[in-house]
């Protein structure tokens, strides 16, 4: 077990230790005061931590080694879409040609760039089953903001952003889609479920009017089940006048099978850093690419990367354009990364990756089956929902203490207590890249914690054991963060004039 604390990296600090040695300047040095104005100028020196760079190696592999990673072992972490990130991808978005691309550099100089942006919309429109697209949002959540701007700037060319006014969301939906809505000037509506897990039509009838200027749904839910009856969801939203927004986190178990457009989604917004498998998590970049209708591509965020014969374009003349959301063209890497992986697979490979998702989650839904309560008992798309409401009333034990447990077993804990319509919720996403032996040592894994669950509760109320740290107090965390850390008070540079 590692130890409990590591030195930081001002403790591990000592005076006029180096990691890098500057060449001897080869241009004669000017005063500094030619170079930055006195007053603009710090007092004192920053205090930074001063290490040789074996140290500097190992302070930070040490760090590492207290993380977990996808790279490390298995992350069922449901709604998140844990996949392996194939290498090929990082080496083509390594290429120097991408990777020291300039972002102001003229489009006739960036035309590799340009027909990758491109051929990358073109491809994703046809997976979403709609005509253009943008790549300029930096995440999910991003894209569900320009996705409602665009709806919004539809209502209001044609004279009703006064009247329509509500966005109607279901119960289960993730947080980001009332928190979108919010932002984007609109109000949420709550649409209730029905007993197979999807939407009630009786409720969408009652609620689907004049007043309404989006559905925005994720289909499979965040429940992991198929929406049946989309085509009458949509056919009701749609006689309404209103629009409906496709949340693709969940796009990993239909790519290649069924498409978005086709089920009626007028908007689409893609997770690339998910189903297009580049890293994620941990606040690096992502991409949430936006796809939508022929009527609702003059809305587009501008510019937008065009063709014209061999050559390829930034279009800004977009009068009817929401504008731009993003600096720049989105997160060109990503992009990179999202191309190489859909190019290496083809159009038969991401119907594979799509099947095996799909087939992971439902092998492993059939082993926990049994021991764990299974709100929605059908077959599921990529990820499952269980709950640990019958080990709580039988022995204390909750969803949170089995996802600690499972810690001391090498594994992520699943995403849990979401959806937040289902009790004690552990939402358990295996995706595609797993083998059968690591989806079977989770299985074992989970069915032994049933058993510690009637044998010595305590074990899992006090997991995890094995972990450098134990129970975090997670609210404080969010409440009291310490983000910053000095050997000694760091002074402020004090202004000379
Ligand atoms: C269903 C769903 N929608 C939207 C998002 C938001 O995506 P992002 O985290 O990239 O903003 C997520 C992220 O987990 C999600 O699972």
């Amino acid at each position: 077990m590692p130890e409990p604390t590591l030195p930081t990296i001002f403790e591990r600090s000592q005076p006029g230790r180096r990691s890098a040695r500057l060449p001897a300047p080869d241009v004669p040095e000017r005063p500094l005061d030619d170079l930055l104005p006195a007053e603009l100028r710090r007092a004192d020196a920053p205090g930074l931590p001063e290490l040789a760079e074996p140290e500097l190696v190992r302070h930070f592999t040490a760090l590492s080694h207290r993380n977990f990673a996808i790279d490390i072992g298995f992350y069922p972490l449901g709604s998140c879409t844990m996949k392996h990130n194939p290498r090929i991808n990082e080496r083509t978005a390594a290429l120097p040609g991408f990777r020291w691309l300039h972002p102001l550099q003229r489009p006739e100089r960036a035309q590799g760039m340009l027909q990758l942006m491109w051929e990358l919309g073109e491809m994703l429109a046809e997976v979403a089953g709609l005509s253009a697209t943008t790549l300029q949002p930096a995440a999910g959540a991003h894209g569900e903001l320009t996705g409602l701007l665009i709806a919004r700037a539809y209502h209001t060319e044609r004279g009703e952003d006064g009247t329509r006014r509500k966005v109607l969301i279901p119960d289960s939906a993730h947080g980001t889609n009332p928190a979108t809505v919010t932002i984007a000037g609109y109000e949420v509506v709550r649409l209730g479920q029905n007993a197979d897990g999807g939407v009630d039509l009786d409720d969408l009838r009652a609620k689907a009017d004049a007043s309404t200027a989006c559905l925005m749904l994720t289909n499979p839910s965040t429940i992991g089940l198929f929406e049946r009856d989309i085509v009458e969801v949509a056919r009701i939203v749609h006689e309404a006048g209103g629009l409906l927004y496709y949340d693709g986190a969940n796009l990993n178990p239909i790519m290649g099978i069924c498409r978005p457009g086709d089920m009626g989604f007028d908007i689409v917004h893609f997770n690339l850093h998910k189903s297009f498998s580049t890293p994620h998590g941990g606040g690096g970049p992502g991409a949430g690419a936006v796809a939508v209708t022929d009527r609702l591509e003059p809305y587009l965020p501008r510019p937008v990367v065009a063709r014209d014969g061999d050559r390829y374009l930034l279009d800004d003349d977009r009068p009817r354009s929401i504008g731009k959301i993003r600096s720049f063209y989105g997160n060109a890497g990503v992009a990179v990364r999202a191309y190489t992986y859909m190019r290496t697979l083809g159009p038969d490979g991401l119907r594979e990756v799509s099947e095996n998702a799909v087939l992971n989650a439902n092998y492993l839904r059939s082993r926990l089956r049994g021991a764990y309560e299974l709100p929605f008992d059908r077959t599921c798309m990529h990820e499952f929902v269980l709950s640990a409401r019958e080990l709580k009333r039988r022995h204390g034990v909750r969803a949170l203490d089995v996802a600690k447990r499972l810690m001391d077993f090498g594994f992520h804990p699943p995403t849990i207590y979401f959806p937040l319509v289902i009790e004690e919720a552990l939402m358990i996403e295996p995706t595609e890249t797993e083998a059968i032996e690591t989806l079977d040592a989770f299985a074992e894994a989970m069915l032994q914690i049933v058993a510690e669950a009637g044998e010595d509760p305590a074990r899992l109320q006090n997991a995890p054991w094995s972990t450098p740290v134990r129970r975090l107090d997670e609210a404080r965390a969010v409440k009291e963060p310490r983000l910053r850390a000095t050997a000694t008070p760091e002074p402020m540079a004090a202004p000379t004039s």
